[in-house]
């Protein structure tokens, strides 16, 4: 047996390494998700700074019916499925048109993936769920082999029937411009002509409003982005003083995105014992974990394109901070 474990924490390993020793230094935002992290993304959710979860979901409850009309899905495949809240949106009305749906759960959170495809299990008689505890791309990969498997000849025919692949909550404004194309052309290879991909987007707003989003006053965000540090001090035997950084957001307007860092409050010295690392910061340096870019809608069509997926729908919600396309696979 493979043993997963282990080869997860090497991989954290080799990226803290990787980043730590990079200039400017940095994290990958994905092991933001331990159990921890999921726990206080989902607090990050209901913030009142946090606007980006409420628009999204008052778009599901105004638009759902119109979305399922148009995609017609007989299974979703969710990017990032986490706690699925604003999904259940989408189950429902997929659910008051047919009996059965299958539901294809990726998330990098095991914590998350678990009690989630327990609780829709237990709530939806109709929904057939499959977990896939990986990273968004490792995720797709493995879910294309298995589609190709179970349709191969010689196994009983299950056919996987017209997909609505779910990426929501803007996670893909926390690519690059360059990645989250190549990322887009990623979900595009595992769908057929005719599936659809749900995209939510941020749009660009005042920057008070975005630096508030990601820098919120009981300090919950702040507390997501140093739990990376007490995740390394945990996992990798790190002695960083988690106090002695503190978490800044700053909308950068010329790129489009606010970007998160973890600023060194002092010049200091720590070391992570797994990988026998030394890192020495300078007072004020930085460490970038994350960008979360926003979006015009001229930008998310071209998006779109750029991709060669098809632009169908947008929606907004009333107050036009948040926005929801429906893209097929032509
Ligand atoms: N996809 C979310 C976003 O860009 C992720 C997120 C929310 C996030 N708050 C954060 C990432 C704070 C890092 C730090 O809005």
């Amino acid at each position: 047996m493979t043993p997963v474990v282990e080869s997860a924490s090497l991989r954290f390993a080799e990226d803290v390494r990787h980043g730590l020793t990079s200039a400017p230094k940095s994290l990958p935002s994905k092991y933001f998700y331990d159990a921890l992290g999921s726990m206080l993304f989902e607090a990050i959710c209901l913030l009142p700074e946090y606007y980006l979860t409420r628009a999204e979901a008052e778009i599901f409850n105004t638009h759902a019916d119109a979305i399922v009309d148009a995609a017609r899905p007989d299974r979703l495949i969710e990017l990032g499925s986490g706690s699925a809240m604003k999904t259940r949106i989408l189950l429902d009305a997929v659910l008051r048109r047919r009996s059965h749906l299958e539901y294809v759960a990726i998330d990098i959170s095991q914590s998350a993936l678990e009690s989630t495809a327990k609780a829709l299990e237990s709530e939806y008689p109709g929904l057939t769920v499959r977990r896939y505890h990986n990273d968004y791309l490792e995720g797709l990969t493995r879910l294309a082999k298995d589609s190709t498997a179970r349709s191969s000849p010689g196994l009983p025919s299950t056919p996987d029937g017209r997909a609505l692949a779910l990426f929501l909550g803007s996670n893909i404004g926390n690519f690059e411009p360059a990645q989250a194309r190549a990322f887009l052309q990623s979900i595009r290879a595992v769908l057929k002509p005719g599936d659809r991909l749900l995209l939510g987007t941020d749009l660009k707003k005042d920057a008070t409003i975005l630096e508030a989003a990601y820098d919120d006053a009981l300090g919950v965000t702040a507390a997501f982005n140093l739990n990376l540090l007490a995740r390394i001090n945990r996992e990798l035997a790190g002695d960083i003083a988690v106090r002695s950084f503190r978490h800044v957001a700053i909308y950068n307007e010329a790129a489009g995105r606010v970007e998160m860092h973890l600023q060194s409050r002092s010049r200091q010295t720590f070391t992570i014992g797994a990988i026998g690392l030394e890192v020495r910061m300078a007072e004020e340096e930085t460490i970038h974990t994350e960008s979360s870019h926003k979006f015009s809608p001229d930008e998310i069509a071209e998006l779109a394109r750029s991709a060669d997926l098809a632009f169908e729908t947008m929606w907004t919600d009333s107050a036009r901070r948040f926005a929801c396309s429906l893209l097929r696979v032509a």
